[in-house]
């Protein structure tokens, strides 16, 4: 059972590739830059040099031999390249693509028409698929380090809204289950945290941990905006983005489901877990 994982340079493939080299497998990963891959895994993958924008012939030579693909993609483009991924698959003989998808396909928020697309295009290739359609990330938290370290403030358009944040962890554990046990099949699997919480419920949780206060400032979507573009420039990224701060404050997307639980038999791991984890970079 051989599995190509892409995305392994970044947060959630970082944990699936280590993962599957934990388990006793040997994954090949597909990487723009090997010098930071043979940072993270040394020689314990079969390491591919390529750029899906630019697939030519390092993704045919990628797939050689592989039976599962953990397909991460990023971006407004990603469908382009999740098509190229899968019908190169499909050529290549591979019997299951699991895609990190986001739980937004099924509102149309944000990035969810990115993923919508990137999911038509693995189900048209005809490669049998499982989409992992995740909430929001616990690590998206990190980005509120700066203003909680520096003012003890946490600042967002998102309201009193909720979401059911996940743990990075458990995103990957549920994406090693399925490609080990290449099931379940031609599925949407819906996985979130274990309870919806408001952003000032959350810098509560932090500020518990930090034994320091955090006040929480609400801002217009305008000032949102203004903020993103400081730190990730203008772009559909950052238009993604303040759509999504809106969704929760209108309490469109804190759906919570036991999607985890079914997969791996256990518990998400709760946002307190991963503030004890994580409040180092919140002191
Ligand atoms: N954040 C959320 O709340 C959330 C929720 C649901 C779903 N998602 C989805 O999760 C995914 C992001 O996961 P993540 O946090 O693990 O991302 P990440 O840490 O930013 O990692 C992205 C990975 O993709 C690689 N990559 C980017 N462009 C590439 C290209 N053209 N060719 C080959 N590799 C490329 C990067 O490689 P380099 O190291 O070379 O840059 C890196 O390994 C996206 O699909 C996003 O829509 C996110």
């Amino acid at each position: 059972m051989r599995n190509l994982v892409f995305g392994a340079t970044g947060n959630i493939g970082s944990r699936v590739a280590h993962g599957l080299i934990d388990a006793g497998s040997r994954p090949a990963i597909f990487a723009r830059d090997p010098s930071r891959a043979r940072d993270l895994f040394g020689d314990r993958v079969d390491m591919h040099t390529g750029d899906l924008e630019t697939p030519d012939s390092s993704l045919a030579a990628a797939l050689d031999g592989v039976d599962g693909i953990f397909l991460l993609t990023d971006g407004p483009n990603l469908g382009v390249q999740d098509r190229a991924v899968s019908d190169a698959a499909l050529t290549a003989g591979v019997q299951h693509i699991v895609k990190l998808s986001t739980l937004d396909v099924l509102t149309g928020v944000g990035t969810g028409p990115w993923h919508a697309a990137g999911e038509a295009a693995v189900r048209a290739s005809g490669v049998p698929f499982t989409f992992i359609r995740a909430a929001g990330f616990m690590s998206n938290a990190l980005s509120w380090s700066y203003s909680i370290r520096n003012e003890g403030i946490l600042r967002s358009s998102t309201g009193e809204g909720k979401i059911a944040f996940i743990h990075p962890n458990d995103i990957a554990a549920v994406a090693i289950t399925t490609l080990l046990t290449r099931e379940p099949r031609d599925q949407a699997l819906v996985i979130t945290g274990p309870e919806a919480l408001s952003y000032r419920d959350m810098a509560a949780i932090i500020a518990r941990r930090i034994g320091r206060s955090i006040g929480f400032e609400e801002i217009s979507d305008e000032q949102a905006y203004a903020r993103a573009v400081g730190w990730a420039g203008e772009g559909p990224y950052v238009d993604a983005l303040i759509d999504i701060w809106r969704a929760v404050r209108e309490g469109r997307v804190a759906t919570v489901t036991d999607g985890v639980q079914q997969v791996i038999g256990r518990e998400p791991i709760s946002f307190a877990q991963w503030a004890a984890e994580n409040a180092a970079s919140f002191q």
